[in-house]
């Protein structure tokens, strides 16, 4: 059997009123915390944050919330966090939202923990910099972060990334110092009732995260496929198989939306440990340029990418996994749900400008991906993808 590497690190506490049975565990994190959200959209509550705010008023912990984290955050949204709390002293931050809710935790913590030492050090330079031995696969920050997803998609909640926007070089990139949470309690009740159109994004999420993941190509020095990895897809593969078709018809059950918070979770697990690949490279302009949201922008490329595959042996296991006979029955189920909800018009020019893009910038893509790609693979996979979007 072939060596590997998988880290686990996150204690996650999964299920209905996970954080109350469970609060037990904020007898280690101190006494003040700094809560990291974001507004919820017009009409749907902030479950989430009553829940922690009733506990720790319960328990006697002081805190602050910060409640304007921006999507992607950008390392100025984390700047201005770092201002409100630095003197505030904190124990642990607990992030409460979506993927940029508990990203900007993990940032916030890092920031906070650095200036520390260093209260001078840019934060470009602490988020992106050499960082400290060892920080790409372990935990160097004192200060733990707590996560509670409200959407389910990202992962971030037993993930080490946090994806952060720069401005300064007008991209989307990760940190390079890993900080997995030190706890999750991943509640279905947060995620249920979310609007379709998170709730599609999230799915496709964590859809790209297993499938992007299971295939890629084993012996890539990044990062490679897995037994671990690859089993944990499988489990998360079964439950999308079991909720997809309510999905898709909008007649989600409560039994739904645990599988739906629990699959997003376990492709969390699993694609920290292979990465992902081809359509997560694809959806960066149109998430960057268009705003489309990130698993939309992924999933749109998804289908496409599975039925380029000369070799479709090298997909069919996941794709039945999934619950589907083939990839063009994969690629039709996934464009019903981003076609619901992905409105947008593109150019042939900007088609090509972002495949040019993607065969500089996205090498280690290129490399990791199980078949070799040309440019007139990329090119067309995003024509093909996109062809409902083009005007000209
Ligand atoms: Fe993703």
């Amino acid at each position: 059997m072939d060596g590997f590497r998988f880290d686990v690190q996150t204690s996650v506490y999964y299920g209905r009123n996970a954080l109350q049975e469970h609060q037990d565990i904020f007898d280690n994190f101190g006494k003040k915390a700094v809560i990291v959200t974001s507004q919820f959209i017009e009409g749907y509550e902030n479950i989430g944050l009553k829940d922690v705010k009733a506990l720790f008023d319960e328990r006697g912990i002081e805190y602050k919330v910060i409640d304007y984290t921006i999507p992607n955050p950008p390392v100025e949204n984390i700047e201005q966090m770092y201002e409100d709390t630095k003197d505030f002293d904190f124990d642990f931050v607990i992030g409460i939202g979506g993927g940029s809710s508990l990203d900007a935790a993990k940032a916030l913590a890092q920031l906070t923990d650095w200036r520390k030492d260093d209260p001078e050090k840019s934060a470009v330079d602490i988020f992106f910099g050499n960082g400290r031995p060892f920080d790409n696969y372990k935990n160097m920050c004192r200060i733990p972060v707590i996560t509670m997803p409200t959407t389910a998609g990202t992962g971030s909640e037993v993930t080490g990334g946090a994806v952060l926007t720069r401005n300064d070089i007008h991209t989307k990139i990760a940190m390079n110092q890993w900080l997995y949470p030190e706890v999750s309690f991943v509640d279905p009740r947060y995620v249920e009732h979310s609007p379709l159109f998170l709730l599609d994004t999230g799915v496709i999420d964590a859809l790209a995260h297993g499938v992007e993941g299971a295939i890629r190509q084993k012996d890539h020095i990044y990062a490679a496929s897995n037994i671990m990895n690859e089993g944990l897809s499988k489990i998360a593969f079964k439950l999308f198989a079991e909720f997809k078709d309510n999905l898709l018809n909008d007649t989600l059950t409560a039994e739904d939306y645990d599988k739906i918070s629990c699959a997003s979770m376990i492709q969390g697990v699993a694609f920290m440990q292979s990465c992902t690949c081809i359509p997560h490279g694809l959806g960066y302009p149109l998430s960057h340029y268009y705003d489309v949201c990130h698993g939309l922008s992924c999933g749109i490329f998804l289908g496409e990418w599975l039925k380029n595959f000369k070799d479709q042996s090298l997909v069919q296991e996941v794709v039945e996994d999934c619950g589907f006979k083939n990839s063009d029955e994969f690629a039709d189920y996934v464009r019903a749900l981003t076609n619901r909800d992905v409105e947008l018009e593109v150019t042939d020019a900007e088609i090509q400008e972002w495949t040019d893009a993607f065969m500089k910038q996205q090498v280690w893509r290129l490399e990791s991906n199980p078949e070799e790609l040309t440019r007139e693979d990329i090119y067309t996979i995003y024509r093909r993808a996109l062809a409902k979007y083009i005007k000209d």
